[in-house]
């Protein structure tokens, strides 16, 4: 199954699923391509150090859907089957989302459906929960809100900040996006309604 990522800045989960992938964790999968939406990037860059296909699509003077189809163009391209948000920070039309339907996986930080968009660690820090984590779901129309694969959570402590509690979260954000990935790659789900489960048989 051929994965194309899709990041935005520094891309420290793009590097985790490349290197579940160059370590056999997810069997059946290669990563076809890394598209950013900004040509400098940081992630960028340490996708082709390691040797990946990359490519900037930039958002500058084109409209969301001229953008969205330019990236649509480039992973039929690489014959992308699996797309992977990995800190993507822009909202995907809804041509994009019919055109990979059920094949678009996001990883956020936050236990959804608490605390959707942007912000997500401030927004549990402010609102005082003991709990909080990250979450892999299916992209759907909705902002945060489409099938959740799989969970991690993360406490919150007395004397957290943002960056330190961010960072707590983006240790379980790597293992947790690397195990859901295999799992989707693998086929070894089905979808009820909103619940992905693992198969029996
Ligand atoms: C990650 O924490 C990811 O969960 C978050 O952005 C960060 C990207 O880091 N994504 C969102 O907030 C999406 N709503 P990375 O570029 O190092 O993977």
């Amino acid at each position: 199954m051929k994965i194309g990522i899709l990041i935005s800045g520094r891309g420290s989960n793009m590097l985790a699923l490349a290197d579940a992938v160059s370590e056999g964790r997810i069997p059946g999968a290669e990563i076809a391509v890394v598209i950013s939406d900004h040509a400098n990037a940081p992630g960028l860059a340490l996708a082709a150090e390691r040797g990946l296909t990359t490519l900037a699509v930039e958002r500058q003077g084109r409209t969301r859907i001229e953008h969205d189809r330019e990236t649509i163009a480039a992973l039929h391209e690489q014959r992308v089957d699996l797309i992977c948000l990995a800190g993507y920070m822009r909202l995907l039309s809804a041509e994009f989302i019919e055109t990979f339907r059920h094949r678009i996986l996001n990883i956020h930080p936050s236990l959804l459906p608490s605390f959707p968009g942007l912000d997500a660690q401030r927004q549990a820090i402010e609102y005082g929960v003991k709990w909080t984590g990250c979450t892999v779901h299916f992209v759907d129309e909705t902002l945060d809100g489409g099938p959740i694969i799989a969970q991690s959570p993360v406490p919150i402590r007395d004397d957290d900040t943002v960056e330190t509690l961010s960072s707590r979260i983006l240790i379980e954000e790597h293992k947790l996006y690397a195990a859901a990935v295999a799992l989707i790659v693998g086929n070894g789900y089905e979808i009820t309604g909103r619940r992905v489960r693992g198969k029996t048989t």
